[in-house]
């Protein structure tokens, strides 16, 4: 019913994402957002509020806090009152605020590597020490190494207060299981932590059989010491109306985030609230057609790079984002860099490096099925031209 093949031309708009080879011929699947125009409903949303012309101060967030606890309830069995939830212009700013509000200068703040790049800046813009954890990765799966973050926690110089969790977790495209996030949870209560959960690609879930979990939703004890941190803006491909929101059930928690705000954020942009409001009650079937199209992408990519077994991929369970170890073939065939050896062949990821694993790539497949086949095809060139050297 959605056409997800139609291309809509992106190089002459002023995307991010195309803009950076503007005049050159490399195909963009680097930054996260979709090559797909929004939702019809969301369209017909800002439709609405562009044809109503007048864009004075609004209110129209406050309706919408019902909306956001409708489709929590419906889409993750869980639930929030509308006063747990604290508007925000964006996720990077909510991980941001959560760096300096939720922990002290003499605190620490954990996460787990490899990881979307702000969560390894926010606390070091916050002025906390960052104690990182490499994730282990076990025939594809990923998974947090207690051992190693038990070590790292007696060593440590300062106790951290913050665990800055990624659920789906990007680069890898993990969905942290009940088990996993109860792990956790009982690592969290043993060291006094709050968690700060980010679950911007909580929707994008790619395994039918599965659903996306909530770190909060799991217990009460889990509620009360996080907060969490969602957007329609990966699902709905809205990232550019800013509009965010954070949920924290515990009123110290809230009152803490909400204290640092105070003064520094006016209110959200009415294109992005009407937005929201669409993508959250009128738009399941285009989400579920969504599903389908990226999944096919991401088999796609599987049954053309798994022959190349110098590349291992990471096959994800969430996101629109494919992970793969280039490492092998970076020492056989002395690459010093892989991003830059893809961008040569035309086709441009995000480096590893920047996600603190370099040697890696991350591959955004939420484009037309014209443009990853294109892509492919350079990437399979290429390296068909280093087996044949
Ligand atoms: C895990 C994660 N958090 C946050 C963001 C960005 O959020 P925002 O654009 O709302 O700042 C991204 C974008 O890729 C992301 O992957």
């Amino acid at each position: 019913m959605y056409d997800f093949d139609k291309i809509t031309d992106r190089k002459h708009s002023y995307s991010k994402k195309w803009r950076k080879y503007a005049g050159k011929d490399i195909l963009p699947l680097w930054v996260a957002d979709m090559d797909f125009p929004a939702p019809p409903a969301v369209l017909a949303a800002l439709q609405g509020t562009l044809d109503h012309g007048v864009f004075g101060y609004s209110m129209h967030q406050e309706e919408v806090r019902r909306d956001i606890v409708d489709y929590l309830q419906r889409e993750y069995n869980w639930g929030v009152a509308e006063k747990d939830i604290i508007w925000l212009p964006g996720l990077v700013c909510g991980l941001n605020l959560a760096s300096q509000a939720l922990s002290d200068v003499d605190q620490a703040i954990i996460t787990a590597t490899p990881i979307y790049p702000p969560f390894m800046s926010a606390p070091l813009n916050a002025g906390r020490e960052l104690l990182k954890t490499p994730l282990l990765e076990v025939n594809g799966d990923w998974r947090w190494n207690w051992d190693d973050l038990e070590k790292q926690l007696a060593a440590a110089r300062i106790k951290p207060k913050l665990l800055l969790l990624c659920n789906p977790h990007n680069p890898v495209g993990k969905m942290w299981t009940r088990e996993e996030l109860e792990q956790l949870l009982e690592f969290a209560i043993r060291h006094d932590l709050v968690v700060c959960s980010d679950e911007i690609h909580c929707d994008l879930i790619l395994d039918e059989s599965r659903k996306h979990i909530p770190f909060a939703s799991i217990s009460k004890e889990a509620a009360e010491r996080s907060i969490t941190l969602m957007a329609p803006s990966k699902t709905y491909n809205v990232a550019g109306l800013n509009c965010s929101f954070a949920i924290a059930t515990n009123p110290l928690i809230r009152n803490k985030f909400a204290k640092i705000m105070r003064g520094l954020f006016g209110d959200l942009n009415s294109f992005g609230v009407a937005a929201c409001q669409a993508a959250y009650n009128e738009c399941d079937d285009w989400k579920k057609e969504l599903l389908i199209y990226l999944r096919a992408n991401r088999d796609l990519i599987v049954q053309i790079l798994t022959p190349y077994t110098d590349l291992q991929l990471s096959i994800p369970e969430a996101t629109y984002l494919l992970w793969i170890d280039g490492r092998k073939l970076c020492t056989k065939y002395k690459i010093d860099n892989l991003q830059q050896f893809f961008e040569q062949a035309g086709v441009g990821l995000s480096d590893g490096a920047e996600f603190d694993l370099p040697g890696f790539v991350r591959l955004n497949f939420g484009t037309s099925r014209v443009t990853l086949t294109q892509a492919l095809e350079r990437m399979v060139t290429a390296l068909d031209q280093l087996t044949a050297s």
